[in-house]
């Protein structure tokens, strides 16, 4: 298949798109490269260089590209900047996707539509672990503008034929093994790679809140190796060739790490002594977030095996550990 991987030069993007090449799928990337890094990019795919809120863009796009199926993962992904600025994430995720789709259904050619979503979609949630049918009442205006896409696919699926899987992620995490390849957010708001910084530059570690029910106080998070997450694009891919219709799934292992688990493994991993510094509650943080992740498991035959804490830490800390990370070799 020829595949539209938006956001391609991006962290999980960028894993997507080498994945798909390794499959012997052709891929196009089109990226703004605003948060991204032209680097990252496979140099056996097919780079654009273009901004989905510009629909100029994406019908030059659509006109001289033939695609059979597109993997979106372009957009703003800071749920803190999204309360600093909505309108930036309305913008970028809401109206940029909805761009996209239209150019996608007047070029006439593409009927599989594979979205990145997210748990933010669920908000504070009321059973754990959460199911894909739990309400959505999103906290911010980021999970926000993730659940307005998932209104739109409904709408735009059920009115133009498109078929489509939206995959609301966990929390991603992890590099490749070999370090080529990792998590390049700037500014990092992840604790994982925020962890593993402060270990590696002597700096301080804010821990937000060491008092909620939890077993250790810490707030309670499901974590996704980056391999495993883009095996569950493909996953969706080859089920989109078979099957008809909108599906949604949670992407996530199904177990949660403590934020003080994670610090232990930073430090064991690292082996050096993270210099915590304990804050207070952040506003609108979840205390536990866990996927129900049976239904992926069952209809896309979903099985994570990168994905346990230890490996997640160690690719992430030998990718943070490395001197040439793509900025600088650009
Ligand atoms: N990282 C996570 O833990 C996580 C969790 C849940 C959902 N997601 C979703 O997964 C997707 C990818 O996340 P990521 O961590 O790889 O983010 P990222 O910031 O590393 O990559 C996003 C890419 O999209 C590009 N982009 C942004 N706006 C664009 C636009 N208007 N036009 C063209 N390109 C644009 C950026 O330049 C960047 O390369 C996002 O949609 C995000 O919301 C990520």
């Amino acid at each position: 298949m020829r595949v539209l991987v938006t956001g391609g030069a991006g962290y999980i993007g960028s894993f997507m798109t080498k994945r798909l090449l390794d499959y012997g799928h052709e891929v196009v990337v089109f990226d703004s490269l605003e948060r991204g890094y032209r680097n990252a990019v496979d140099t056996r795919a097919k780079f654009i260089q273009g901004d989905i809120k510009n629909p100029d863009s994406l019908e030059i796009l659509f006109g001289s590209q033939a695609i059979d199926a597109v993997m979106h993962f372009a957009g703003y992904i800071s749920v803190e900047e999204s309360t600093k600025n909505p309108q930036m994430y309305h913008l970028n995720n809401t109206i940029g996707t909805e761009n996209l789709l239209k150019a996608m259904i007047e070029f006439g050619q593409v009927d599989k539509f594979i979205f990145s979503s997210t748990a933010a979609v669920y908000g504070n949630p009321i059973k754990t672990p959460i199911p894909e049918d739990h309400p959505k009442n999103p906290t911010s205006p980021y999970g926000k503008s993730k659940l307005e896409v998932e209104e739109m696919l409904q709408i735009f699926g059920e009115e133009q034929r498109l078929n489509f899987v939206s995959l609301r992620y966990f929390n991603a995490a992890g590099a490749a093994v070999d370090a080529s390849m990792g998590e390049a957010h700037e500014p990092e708001t992840h604790i994982i790679p925020l962890g593993i910084l402060a270990a590696l530059k002597g700096t301080e570690f804010s821990l937000y809140g060491t008092d909620y029910n939890t077993p250790d106080g810490t707030c309670v998070r499901d974590y996704i190796h980056v391999i495993d997450l883009v095996e569950a694009h493909i996953l969706a891919l080859n089920y989109l060739d078979r099957e008809k219709g909108g599906f949604f799934y949670n992407v996530g292992v199904g177990r949660g790490y403590s934020n003080k688990e994670v610090i232990d493994m930073i430090k064991k991993v690292s082996g050096k002594d993270l210099k915590v510094k304990v804050e207070n509650r952040r506003a609108g943080d979840p205390q536990v977030l866990i996927a129900d992740a049976t239904r992926i498991q069952r209809e896309l035959g979903f099985n994570p095996n990168v994905s346990d804490l230890e490996t997640i830490v160690k690719t992430a800390f030998l990718w943070h550990q490395k001197s040439s990370k793509y900025e600088i070799v650009l």
